[in-house]
């Protein structure tokens, strides 16, 4: 299948007039389905995070969606070294903000065509946003687990770099797995390219 580009695609905040059109989406992960046709519009409304609907500018198809929330992440359960490297430099708080993926679902008929890509650097771009107007270091997010390998989605999520981030001790074992990228690199980079 050919890949999809970024000019053939339009990002829409979702809004009341979605409200048909979310109902159009297919995946293999009923619980995405759900949160975008029931949920979604009600925790936007509330201030607790944005739905983005990503269309197929040719035919006006729903290609899947991403929502964001802010989050932060405890430095006691990322990586040692990192969590040594901000004490170095003096940065001695407990956690640090971060730009949480809370969905993000690719409708079953357009996977592997390269739009879970484009959501993950969607999210980056945000993110790199946030980090200017108020502070963001790291995306965070659950990953759901799949016992068919082929749908885990923490496979995919790894090709980007995303580490795993400790469970807190007590927590309850749940389905997802809890993973976190520090977009440094990303914000070094446009810094060399400027
Ligand atoms: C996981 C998901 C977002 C991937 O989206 P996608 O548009 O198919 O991904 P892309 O086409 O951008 O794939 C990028 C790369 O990841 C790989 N990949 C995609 N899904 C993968 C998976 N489940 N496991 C391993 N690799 C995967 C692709 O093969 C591709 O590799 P390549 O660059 O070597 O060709 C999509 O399958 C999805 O929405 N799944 C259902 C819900 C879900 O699990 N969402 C995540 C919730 S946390």
């Amino acid at each position: 299948m050919e890949k999809i580009n970024p000019e053939e695609i339009r990002i829409e905040k979702l809004n009341e007039a979605h409200e048909n059109i979310t109902k159009e989406i297919k995946s293999y992960e009923p619980e995405l389905v759900n949160f975008l046709v029931e949920d979604a519009l009600n925790q936007q409304k509330r201030k607790i995070s944005v739905t983005y609907l990503w269309f197929l500018r040719k035919t006006n198809e729903l290609l899947g969606y991403i929502t964001l929330t802010p989050d932060c992440v405890k430095l006691k359960n990322i990586n040692p070294d990192l969590c040594q490297i901000f004490k170095d430099k003096g940065i001695t708080y407990r956690s640090l903000p971060a730009l949480k993926i809370g969905r993000l679902c690719v409708d079953d008929r357009f996977q592997k065509r390269g739009i879970g890509s484009l959501m993950i650097q969607f999210s980056i771009s945000k993110a790199k946003i946030i980090s200017q107007e108020v502070g963001c270091r790291f995306i965070y997010l659950d990953a759901k687990r799949n016992k068919d390998k082929s749908k885990d989605a923490i496979h995919f999520y790894k090709k980007f770099g995303f580490e795993m981030y400790k469970e807190d001790k007590g927590k309850k074992k749940s389905k997802e797995t809890p993973l976190y990228l520090d977009i440094w690199p990303y914000i070094q980079e446009e810094l060399t390219n400027n």
